[in-house]
Protein backbone atom coordinates (compact mmCIF):
# COMPACT_ATOMS: atom_id res chain seq x y z
CA UNK A 1 0.00 0.00 0.00
CA UNK A 2 1.81 3.28 -1.00
CA UNK A 3 0.38 7.04 0.44
CA UNK A 4 0.02 9.06 -2.47
CA UNK A 5 -0.53 13.11 -1.42
CA UNK A 6 -2.21 15.49 -3.68
CA UNK A 7 -2.30 19.42 -3.32
CA UNK A 8 -5.37 20.18 -5.05
CA UNK A 9 -5.73 23.60 -5.31
CA UNK A 10 -8.57 25.62 -4.14
CA UNK A 11 -9.42 27.34 -7.84
CA UNK A 12 -9.49 24.09 -9.00
CA UNK A 13 -12.67 23.51 -6.11
CA UNK A 14 -14.34 27.11 -6.50
CA UNK A 15 -13.54 29.52 -9.21
CA UNK A 16 -15.83 32.85 -10.45
CA UNK A 17 -18.87 32.10 -7.73
CA UNK A 18 -18.60 28.57 -8.79
CA UNK A 19 -17.88 25.02 -8.20
CA UNK A 20 -16.37 22.67 -10.33
CA UNK A 21 -18.79 19.58 -9.16
CA UNK A 22 -17.92 17.79 -12.90
CA UNK A 23 -13.95 17.72 -12.04
CA UNK A 24 -14.54 16.88 -8.69
CA UNK A 25 -16.88 13.59 -9.85
CA UNK A 26 -13.85 12.66 -12.00
CA UNK A 27 -11.39 12.73 -9.60
CA UNK A 28 -13.72 10.34 -7.14
CA UNK A 29 -13.92 7.94 -9.85
CA UNK A 30 -10.58 7.57 -10.84
CA UNK A 31 -9.31 7.77 -7.17
CA UNK A 32 -11.80 5.00 -6.50
CA UNK A 33 -10.37 2.59 -8.93
CA UNK A 34 -6.25 3.02 -7.73
CA UNK A 35 -7.73 1.89 -3.66
CA UNK A 36 -6.32 -1.35 -4.01
CA UNK A 37 -2.60 -0.24 -3.94
CA UNK A 38 -3.07 3.56 -2.57
CA UNK A 39 -4.33 5.75 -0.07
CA UNK A 40 -4.51 9.35 -0.98
CA UNK A 41 -4.49 12.65 1.51
CA UNK A 42 -5.60 15.58 -0.17
CA UNK A 43 -5.01 19.04 0.85
CA UNK A 44 -7.26 21.68 -0.69
CA UNK A 45 -6.60 25.09 -1.15
CA UNK A 46 -9.51 27.64 -0.45
CA UNK A 47 -9.50 28.95 -3.83
CA UNK A 48 -12.54 31.49 -5.15
CA UNK A 49 -14.38 31.39 -1.98
CA UNK A 50 -11.17 31.82 0.04
CA UNK A 51 -10.76 34.73 -2.28
CA UNK A 52 -13.75 36.40 -1.86
CA UNK A 53 -13.96 36.24 2.02
CA UNK A 54 -10.12 38.01 2.35
CA UNK A 55 -10.96 40.73 -0.39
CA UNK A 56 -13.83 41.92 1.56
CA UNK A 57 -11.72 41.40 4.93
CA UNK A 58 -9.49 43.50 3.64
CA UNK A 59 -11.71 46.44 2.94
CA UNK A 60 -12.11 46.02 6.84
CA UNK A 61 -8.75 46.57 6.90
CA UNK A 62 -8.52 43.28 8.79
CA UNK A 63 -4.74 41.89 9.68
CA UNK A 64 -2.41 39.58 7.62
CA UNK A 65 -3.41 37.04 10.45
CA UNK A 66 -7.31 37.63 10.54
CA UNK A 67 -7.42 36.95 6.74
CA UNK A 68 -5.11 33.95 7.02
CA UNK A 69 -7.73 33.25 9.65
CA UNK A 70 -10.40 33.40 7.44
CA UNK A 71 -9.01 32.18 3.98
CA UNK A 72 -8.13 28.81 5.98
CA UNK A 73 -11.71 28.05 7.41
CA UNK A 74 -12.87 28.41 3.56
CA UNK A 75 -10.05 25.16 2.58
CA UNK A 76 -12.11 23.54 5.44
CA UNK A 77 -15.37 24.11 3.48
CA UNK A 78 -13.81 22.91 0.11
CA UNK A 79 -11.86 19.79 2.09
CA UNK A 80 -15.79 19.11 3.61
CA UNK A 81 -16.87 19.20 0.03
CA UNK A 82 -14.10 16.90 -1.25
CA UNK A 83 -15.30 14.85 1.48
CA UNK A 84 -19.21 14.71 0.36
CA UNK A 85 -17.89 14.12 -3.83
CA UNK A 86 -15.38 11.61 -2.69
CA UNK A 87 -17.59 10.00 -0.65
CA UNK A 88 -18.04 10.30 3.12
CA UNK A 89 -17.78 6.16 3.76
CA UNK A 90 -14.58 5.95 1.99
CA UNK A 91 -13.41 9.52 3.30
CA UNK A 92 -12.31 11.32 6.84
CA UNK A 93 -11.18 14.98 7.47
CA UNK A 94 -8.13 15.59 9.47
CA UNK A 95 -7.60 18.75 11.61
CA UNK A 96 -4.19 17.99 11.82
CA UNK A 97 -1.43 16.06 9.99
CA UNK A 98 -0.74 14.26 12.89
CA UNK A 99 -4.27 13.13 12.69
CA UNK A 100 -4.32 12.90 8.81
CA UNK A 101 -1.31 10.39 9.34
CA UNK A 102 -3.11 8.66 12.08
CA UNK A 103 -6.33 8.31 10.05
CA UNK A 104 -4.33 6.97 6.57
CA UNK A 105 -3.30 4.03 8.65
CA UNK A 106 -7.09 2.65 8.12
CA UNK A 107 -9.24 5.48 5.98
CA UNK A 108 -8.42 5.22 2.21
CA UNK A 109 -8.62 8.56 1.54
CA UNK A 110 -8.30 11.73 3.68
CA UNK A 111 -9.00 15.26 3.09
CA UNK A 112 -7.37 18.48 5.02
CA UNK A 113 -7.25 22.26 4.78
CA UNK A 114 -5.26 24.85 6.44
CA UNK A 115 -3.68 23.94 9.98
CA UNK A 116 -2.56 27.74 10.86
CA UNK A 117 -2.52 31.14 9.24
CA UNK A 118 1.03 32.12 7.46
CA UNK A 119 1.12 27.89 6.23
CA UNK A 120 0.07 27.44 2.75
CA UNK A 121 -2.34 24.02 1.96
CA UNK A 122 0.41 23.72 -0.52
CA UNK A 123 2.90 23.08 3.04
CA UNK A 124 0.12 21.41 4.82
CA UNK A 125 0.37 18.51 1.60
CA UNK A 126 4.04 18.30 2.37
CA UNK A 127 4.05 18.03 5.70
CA UNK A 128 1.89 15.48 5.34
CA UNK A 129 4.14 13.55 2.92
CA UNK A 130 6.70 13.62 5.34
CA UNK A 131 4.83 12.51 8.06
CA UNK A 132 3.32 9.49 6.15
CA UNK A 133 6.12 8.36 4.07
CA UNK A 134 4.90 9.56 1.27
CA UNK A 135 7.57 9.89 -1.39
CA UNK A 136 4.74 11.39 -4.58
CA UNK A 137 3.25 14.51 -4.33
CA UNK A 138 0.61 15.86 -6.92
CA UNK A 139 -0.06 19.20 -7.07
CA UNK A 140 -3.41 20.06 -8.97
CA UNK A 141 -4.41 23.71 -10.35
CA UNK A 142 -5.41 25.56 -12.75
CA UNK A 143 -2.41 25.85 -14.38
CA UNK A 144 -0.85 22.81 -16.28
CA UNK A 145 2.58 22.87 -14.97
CA UNK A 146 5.63 24.87 -13.92
CA UNK A 147 5.71 27.86 -16.89
CA UNK A 148 9.04 29.41 -17.51
CA UNK A 149 8.40 33.32 -16.22
CA UNK A 150 10.03 34.78 -19.35
CA UNK A 151 7.45 32.87 -21.82
CA UNK A 152 4.09 31.41 -19.99
CA UNK A 153 3.43 29.26 -22.80
CA UNK A 154 6.73 26.92 -21.89
CA UNK A 155 5.58 24.72 -19.17
CA UNK A 156 8.86 23.03 -17.70
CA UNK A 157 8.78 19.19 -18.21
CA UNK A 158 11.35 18.44 -15.37
CA UNK A 159 12.98 21.13 -12.56
CA UNK A 160 15.22 20.21 -9.81
CA UNK A 161 14.56 21.26 -6.30
CA UNK A 162 17.04 24.48 -6.47
CA UNK A 163 15.18 25.61 -9.33
CA UNK A 164 11.94 25.55 -8.01
CA UNK A 165 12.96 26.92 -4.47
CA UNK A 166 14.28 30.00 -6.41
CA UNK A 167 11.55 30.80 -8.67
CA UNK A 168 9.37 30.04 -5.51
CA UNK A 169 12.05 32.52 -3.14
CA UNK A 170 11.34 35.30 -6.33
CA UNK A 171 7.49 35.32 -5.48
CA UNK A 172 6.65 34.91 -2.20
CA UNK A 173 5.28 38.04 -0.22
CA UNK A 174 3.89 35.54 2.32
CA UNK A 175 0.41 37.15 2.08
CA UNK A 176 -3.10 35.39 1.92
CA UNK A 177 -4.02 34.71 -1.82
CA UNK A 178 -0.07 35.57 -2.95
CA UNK A 179 0.71 33.64 -6.50
CA UNK A 180 3.25 31.08 -7.09
CA UNK A 181 2.11 27.85 -8.14
CA UNK A 182 4.12 26.41 -4.46
CA UNK A 183 5.22 28.64 -2.02
CA UNK A 184 8.70 28.36 -0.53
CA UNK A 185 8.54 26.26 2.09
CA UNK A 186 6.41 23.69 0.95
CA UNK A 187 9.61 23.57 -1.62
CA UNK A 188 12.15 23.40 0.41
CA UNK A 189 10.35 20.84 2.78
CA UNK A 190 10.25 18.45 -0.70
CA UNK A 191 14.02 19.01 -1.23
CA UNK A 192 14.64 17.93 2.17
CA UNK A 193 13.23 15.19 1.87
CA UNK A 194 12.99 13.67 -1.61
CA UNK A 195 9.60 14.21 -2.26
CA UNK A 196 8.87 13.86 -5.82
CA UNK A 197 6.63 16.95 -7.16
CA UNK A 198 4.02 16.77 -9.76
CA UNK A 199 2.72 19.54 -11.65
CA UNK A 200 -0.87 19.01 -13.38
CA UNK A 201 -3.80 21.05 -14.59
CA UNK A 202 -7.43 19.50 -14.32
CA UNK A 203 -6.80 17.00 -17.09
CA UNK A 204 -7.38 13.44 -14.92
CA UNK A 205 -5.60 11.57 -18.11
CA UNK A 206 -2.45 13.37 -16.20
CA UNK A 207 -3.41 12.75 -12.64
CA UNK A 208 -3.69 8.33 -14.13
CA UNK A 209 -0.48 8.91 -16.02
CA UNK A 210 1.59 10.08 -12.56
CA UNK A 211 0.35 7.85 -10.74
CA UNK A 212 0.70 4.84 -13.24
CA UNK A 213 4.63 6.17 -13.07
CA UNK A 214 3.73 7.74 -16.77
CA UNK A 215 5.04 10.77 -18.39
CA UNK A 216 2.53 13.62 -18.41
CA UNK A 217 2.06 17.04 -20.32
CA UNK A 218 3.24 18.90 -16.41
CA UNK A 219 6.02 19.56 -14.51
CA UNK A 220 8.17 16.78 -12.55
CA UNK A 221 10.32 18.62 -9.56
CA UNK A 222 13.36 15.95 -8.51
CA UNK A 223 17.01 16.26 -7.10
N1 LIG B 1 6.08 30.01 -13.10
C1 LIG B 1 4.81 29.72 -12.81
N2 LIG B 1 4.28 28.53 -13.20
C2 LIG B 1 3.01 28.20 -12.91
N3 LIG B 1 2.17 29.02 -12.23
C3 LIG B 1 2.63 30.23 -11.83
C4 LIG B 1 3.96 30.63 -12.09
N4 LIG B 1 4.14 31.87 -11.58
C5 LIG B 1 2.97 32.23 -11.03
N5 LIG B 1 2.05 31.27 -11.18
C6 LIG B 1 0.67 31.36 -10.75
O1 LIG B 1 0.35 30.42 -9.73
C7 LIG B 1 -1.06 30.28 -9.67
C8 LIG B 1 -1.48 28.85 -9.39
O2 LIG B 1 -1.37 28.54 -8.07
P1 LIG B 1 -2.38 29.01 -6.91
O3 LIG B 1 -1.80 28.39 -5.68
O4 LIG B 1 -2.62 30.46 -6.92
O5 LIG B 1 -3.77 28.36 -7.30
P2 LIG B 1 -4.53 27.29 -6.49
O6 LIG B 1 -3.55 26.38 -5.86
O7 LIG B 1 -5.54 26.67 -7.39
O8 LIG B 1 -5.35 28.13 -5.41
P3 LIG B 1 -5.30 28.15 -3.83
O9 LIG B 1 -4.10 28.95 -3.48
O10 LIG B 1 -6.56 28.81 -3.44
O11 LIG B 1 -5.22 26.74 -3.38
C9 LIG B 1 -1.60 30.73 -11.01
O12 LIG B 1 -2.33 31.93 -10.85
C10 LIG B 1 -0.34 30.99 -11.81
O13 LIG B 1 -0.51 32.02 -12.73
MG1 LIG C 1 -1.77 25.63 -5.55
Amino acid sequence: MKNIVISLGGSVVSADGGIDTKFLEGLSKLLGQRLRDNRFAITCGGGGTSKLYVEAARKFGASEYAKDEIAMATTWANALLVKAALGPDRCSFAGSVAEASNMIKDTPIVVLGGIMPGITTDTVAVLAAESMGAKLLVNISRVGGIYDQANKRKVFQSLNYNKLVSMAISKDPRRARSNFIFDVIASKLAARSGIELHFIGTDLHDLGCVLDGERHTGTVVKA
